[in-house]
């Protein structure tokens, strides 16, 4: 496995694999690796000939009150990790390669990065769709590798990648969870004991949406919302940012389900925001 730092590095490495015909797989992530990244290099690894991950605290992505000094990057232990799955190349470059200069070009995706979670979080998405714009440039896969964890990021991501026409396949991944439901997240270590079981009310909430709509009684989006915002204000360490029942394509919010719908919330837990999401049909 090879770690690579300099953008011209990589460049002529997947150059040379493109031109003996290899295929590419890039996995994006932000480091502090755990199975819920994994799974998604393992999917990348068993569709690709060579498999890329990207790990890269992107600052541009952080708003001003976050968490980006705190943000963990345990590179040893994500080397290791990547050793063992078989990745090709850790691609880690400095945040003064990525961005020399004041940063003045942007990709922004209009409409779907109003909703949810991009209400909250002013700017979020463009430093994303930035990112991985300049992965995709930097990297040229075949194909890239997103959780449904980040729904909201896997859509903008989609809508920018046609809009843009840049030449790579997306594929979703699904959301890989503890035991007892709650998703995998490195902001979870963050959690207190109290807290730890807490967070739980996100996936419960979530599953008694999923109950409520497929027993066919209710239909309403309202009523589910109003039993998930009951089920997580329960918790005293809790606190809604956003619970929407909405379109899973356009993320408009529905008042009746019919067909596919997504729930999603962001929930605080004391100081860590958490987020989560099903598509039901
Ligand atoms: P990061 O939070 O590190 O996540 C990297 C990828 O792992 C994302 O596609 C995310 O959806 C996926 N992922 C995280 N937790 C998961 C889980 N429990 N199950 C399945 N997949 C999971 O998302 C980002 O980084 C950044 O915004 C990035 C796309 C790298 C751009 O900087």
């Amino acid at each position: 496995m090879k770690v690579i730092n300099k953008i011209n590095d990589i460049r002529k490495y997947v150059d040379s694999l493109r031109k003996r015909g290899k295929t590419i797989g890039l996995v994006p992530t932000l480091g502090a690796l755990h199975e819920g990244h994994l799974s998604l290099v393992r999917r990348a690894r068993e569709d690709n000939d060579a498999v890329v991950v990207s790990i890269f605290v992107n600052p541009i992505q952080f708003g001003p009150a976050e968490d980006l000094k705190k943000y963990p990057r345990p590179f040893r232990q994500d080397r290791k990790l990547c050793e063992k799955e078989g990745v090709d190349i850790i691609f880690h470059p400095s945040v003064s390669r990525m961005y020399p200069g004041k940063d003045s070009t942007g990709v922004n995706v209009e409409g779907l990065t109003d909703k949810l979670c991009g209400r909250s979080r002013p700017g979020h998405f463009r430093g994303v769709c930035t990112v991985v714009s300049k992965l995709f440039n930097i990297v040229k896969p075949h194909a890239a590798y997103f959780g449904q964890k980040d729904y909201q990021q896997f859509l903008v991501i989609r809508k920018m990648t046609d809009d843009l026409n840049f030449h790579v396949k997306l594929r979703l991944c699904p959301i890989v969870r503890e035991k007892d439901g709650l998703a995998l997240s490195s902001r979870n270590k963050r959690l207190s004991i109290k807290e730890r079981q807490e967070a739980l009310c996100l996936n419960r909430a979530l599953k008694e949406a999923r109950r409520l709509i497929k027993v066919g009684k209710v239909s309403g989006a309202g009523l589910i919302i109003s039993r998930m915002k009951r089920m997580i204000n329960s918790q005293p360490g809790a606190r809604i940012d956003y619970i929407n029942i909405c379109n899973p394509e356009t993320l408009e919010d529905v008042k009746i389900i019919k067909g596919k719908a997504l729930a999603a919330l962001a929930v605080f837990i004391g100081k860590t925001r958490l987020i989560d999401n099903d598509v039901i049909s």
